[in-house]
């Protein structure tokens, strides 16, 4: 895939009307609505900024949620509108429809410098559908398309993907770090690379290890699914997680690895526990040998000494996936020793992916990196190597 781009300052923009698709899907409080972390409306602020300073007058979009094609109040995007003025400090009109008669009046009213929010483009079922009256009507509103909704590249919906072919399409600042930073690990990085993968499901991870086989030096499996490797080699894991429809897969991985000459790093402890919960009675195990009853819910220290030496001398890290259920203390050893490793290396250290970027969030290495992706499917699927459809409709450098 080819990921140069034209950005946001390779055309012009002053005095235009700009549709800039931001990704605003952020995480409501269940029972208040209220958003419980605004980081994907500070993470578009750059280019929305720079668009206001350019004098362009900039009618941003988003989705937010599974609303399914019908009007669904708890998810308008109002509050965000909201949210967003506070950041910028700057008077956001909200539109109460999308493409309707309320956003058409403002978006024709909008003046340079000026900004609005459509509603929820999901409320439309021709957003999902790419259906291209949807994609038209939304390209009728502006003369530019910038998109900066990073985390939605992996979905070919109008407003991600459709509106490209009515409008000059361009990248948004966070598209442009995201696809020159994630786009040179994979493209020509710097070695060795070290590629950490951890969750809890091989069949997840399946186009990312396989893309990766061909690309990194070194591949290092923690989390959930090493258990199914862990099967896959005669070792007895006990109750922990298993895809037996996985095992002659790893397998195989464990093969093709040896074939390529590259280092594939399995762990050869886990701490294990007699019960999923934060105070299960542990011990540590060798791989391999958990007792029935038991099941492995990180790494052991034994993984951690061998997982963080690995990273030490690496040119560039990709880390996608926890070592372990982090989210419980007695099992976040492995992954917060895995970030730690990371913070102290003098490698490029990328972290893709909804669960990863959580983890090095909370347990507070998120400055010590040198890119924390915004997508969650969208960075998998970039690592897996795909085309983009939301990258793919931008115009080429
Ligand atoms: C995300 O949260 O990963 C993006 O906003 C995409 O959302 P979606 O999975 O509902 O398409």
């Amino acid at each position: 895939m080819n990921y140069k781009k034209k950005t946001v300052t390779d055309i012009p923009v002053s005095g235009k009307k700009v549709l800039l698709r931001c990704d605003f899907n952020v995480p409501l409080d269940k029972t208040t609505g209220e958003i419980t972390d605004d980081k994907r409306i500070a993470a578009a602020l750059p280019t929305i900024r720079y668009l206001l300073e350019q004098k362009a007058a900039v009618i941003a979009c988003s989705h937010l949620g599974k609303p399914k094609g019908q009007r669904k109040p708890e998810l308008s995007l109002k509050p965000v509108a909201d949210r967003l003025s506070q950041l910028l400090d700057h008077k956001v009109i909200f539109a109460e429809d999308i493409v309707g008669k309320d956003a058409r009046a403002k978006a024709a009213a909008l003046r340079p410098g000026e900004i609005m929010l459509l509603e929820n483009l999901r409320f439309d079922p021709g957003e999902e559908k790419n259906d291209p009256a949807f994609a038209k009507a939304l390209a009728s509103l502006a003369e530019v398309y910038v998109s900066d909704a990073f985390g939605t590249v992996h979905r070919a919906h109008a407003s991600t993907a459709g509106v490209a072919a009515y409008l000059p399409a361009v990248s948004g600042f966070l598209i442009q770090k995201e696809l020159e930073i994630m786009g040179r690990a994979l493209a020509d990085p710097r070695r060795p690379l070290v590629a950490i993968l951890g969750g809890s499901k091989v069949s997840s991870k399946i186009g990312v290890i396989n893309n990766l086989l061909e690309i990194a030096d070194t591949i290092i499996i923690g989390g959930g699914m090493a258990y199914t490797f862990s099967a896959a080699q005669g070792g007895k894991v006990g109750d922990s997680l298993l895809e037996p429809d996985w095992e002659s897969y790893a397998a195989d991985m464990i093969r093709k690895a040896a074939e390529k000459g590259v280092k594939l790093l399995l762990p050869v402890d886990t701490v294990c526990a007699d019960a999923f919960a934060a105070d299960a009675h542990t011990q540590v195990v060798k791989t391999g040998e958990i007792p029935d009853g038991w099941q492995g819910l990180d790494i052991g220290p034994e993984t951690v000494k061998l997982y963080c030496d690995a990273v030490k001398d690496a040119g560039t890290v990709i880390w996608n996936g926890p070592m372990g259920v982090f989210e419980f203390p007695a099992f976040a050893k492995g992954t917060q020793a895995v970030a730690g490793a990371l913070s102290e290396t003098g490698a490029v250290t990328i972290i893709g992916g909804g669960d990863s970027a959580a983890a090095v969030q909370q347990l507070g290495y998120a400055d010590k990196m040198t890119h924390i992706s915004t997508g969650g499917g969208a960075s998998l699927e970039f690592l897996e190597g795909k085309e983009l459809p939301g990258v793919a409709c931008l115009l080429d450098k």
